[in-house]
């Protein structure tokens, strides 16, 4: 199977076409609503976007300072993603933007991301609380900064490096452990100049986009669901196709691989700048581990399934070091320790993770917080379960796997919309 396009990859791609001179053409784009939220606020903003049509979209790039003003707010649904990195985008530019998100986005930190902009010169205020929604003020200019990250972010490393398009000087900005990066990669496929220098990545303003056609990889946090799958039922083999297996995503796979996984990582290969490849998963018992806290930031949206693989494997599994986990769609430590205890694993929760004995899933209910990943991750509980389980919410399973329900089934899941 192929599963959907990347996302990060896909709001980047938007992102950069937008900004870049000429056409840029997106293969293998993700039509999840997230993305679809990046695409109609560009679109407010007057960039020419296709719709996506057999998975390609085209742009017509507007040009670094071509972006107009758009009518009224522009809302990012639930999309932490694009309400960081625009916020960057939208820091330089000339005209005045408010962002808004559903309630999930409404209630997440973005203080991590206003406040180096705030350095840069940028006029954004938050809410009361540093939450959304974010009215950007339109400056003269922002002037490039050199930033020590505190928390590990690729949406808030990638916010500056957008907003180090529109400053004078260079923007360079040090992470303390790496984190995905696309934007990096994707920059330079648009010919635009991202450079490390010692810790940092640095960029420099005033330069040009040029547009481009980029080929979107099957997303591995997508692929995570079904990878786990395989492992978990019996007498399973499964092939994925095309799957970015950017080193700065793959540390499900070190992790699964450590607790007892057979997977097979075939075919690597480059495409557009990103490492692909095709991965044979067969079912395989696993054993509990202590998750090497180095693999965390490496597999951080794929905790959730990481879980029911814990659950279902023998022996504890201690995860710790993952307090971002509490700011994700949803308090993924919170979520995910009630939904696993509803159906009878023995979990104990910890500030910063959980360590969870593997046991015998019963069935029940399971609320979803309204978190995709946490809804998915709970489907594929049910393959083990001795009942079936119920999980409330999955609506906005839409936003990164639209086709989830039809995929599971085709793979053999028992799965229904009830
Ligand atoms: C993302 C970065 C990560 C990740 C999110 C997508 C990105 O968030 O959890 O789903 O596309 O840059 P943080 O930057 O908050 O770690």
């Amino acid at each position: 199977m192929r599963v959907p396009g990347d996302k990060s990859i896909s709001h980047r791609a938007i992102i950069l076409g937008s900004i870049a001179q000429g056409k840029t053409t997106v293969n293998g784009v993700l039509h999840g609503t997230d993305v679809l939220a990046t695409v109609e606020a560009f679109r407010k903003m007057g960039v020419n976007i296709t719709a996506p049509n057999g998975g390609t979209l085209s742009i017509e790039g507007v040009g670094l300072n071509g972006l107009s003003p758009p009518q009224g707010e522009l809302d990012l649904g639930n999309s932490g993603t694009a309400m960081r990195l625009m916020a960057g985008l939208l820091a330089g530019q000339k005209f005045g933007t408010r962002l808004i998100g559903d309630e999930s986005l409404s209630a997440r930190p973005m203080r991590r991301v206003t406040d180096p902009l705030t350095q840069m010169g940028a006029r954004v205020e938050t809410g009361p609380q540093g939450t959304p929604p974010l009215t950007i003020h339109p400056v003269r200019g922002l002037n490039g900064i050199h930033y020590v990250l505190p928390v590990a972010s690729a949406q808030v490393k990638s916010a500056l490096l957008l907003a180090g398009l529109y400053a004078k000087g260079e923007t360079c900005i040090e992470e303390p452990v790496p984190t995905r990066d696309h934007t990096e990669r994707m920059l330079r496929g648009f010919g635009y100049a991202c450079t490390h220098q010692g810790q940092g990545i640095c960029i420099n303003g005033a330069g040009a986009l040029q547009g481009t056609e980029i080929d979107v990889p099957a997303d591995l946090s997508s692929a995570a669901f079904f990878i786990v799958a395989a492992t978990i039922a019996e007498n399973s083999m499964l092939r994925l196709l095309h799957v970015g297996v950017n080193p700065t995503r793959t540390g499900l796979l070190a992790i699964l691989q450590k607790m007892g996984a057979v997977i097979r990582i075939e075919r690597r290969r480059e495409v557009c700048g990103e490492p692909v490849a095709d991965l044979q998963v067969e079912s395989a018992r696993l054993t509990g581990i202590d998750v090497p806290r180095e693999q965390i930031t490496l597999a951080i949206d794929e905790i959730p399934i990481l879980c029911v693989a814990a659950a279902c494997a023998d022996g504890v599994t201690t995860l710790r070091g993952a307090a971002e986990l509490r700011h994700k769609e949803s308090d993924r430590i919170s979520c995910m320790v009630d939904g696993l205890r509803g159906v009878g694993i023995e979990v104990e929760e910890y500030a910063d993770g959980m360590s969870i004995r593997g046991g015998d899933i019963r069935g029940g209910l399971v609320r979803s917080c309204g978190d995709h990943r946490i809804a998915m991750a709970f489907c594929m509980a049910g393959i083990k379960a001795r009942s079936s389980i119920k999980i409330e919410d999955c609506g906005n399973i839409a936003t990164s796997f639209p086709d989830f329900f039809e995929t599971a089934r085709n793979s053999g899941v028992n799965i229904h919309a009830a």
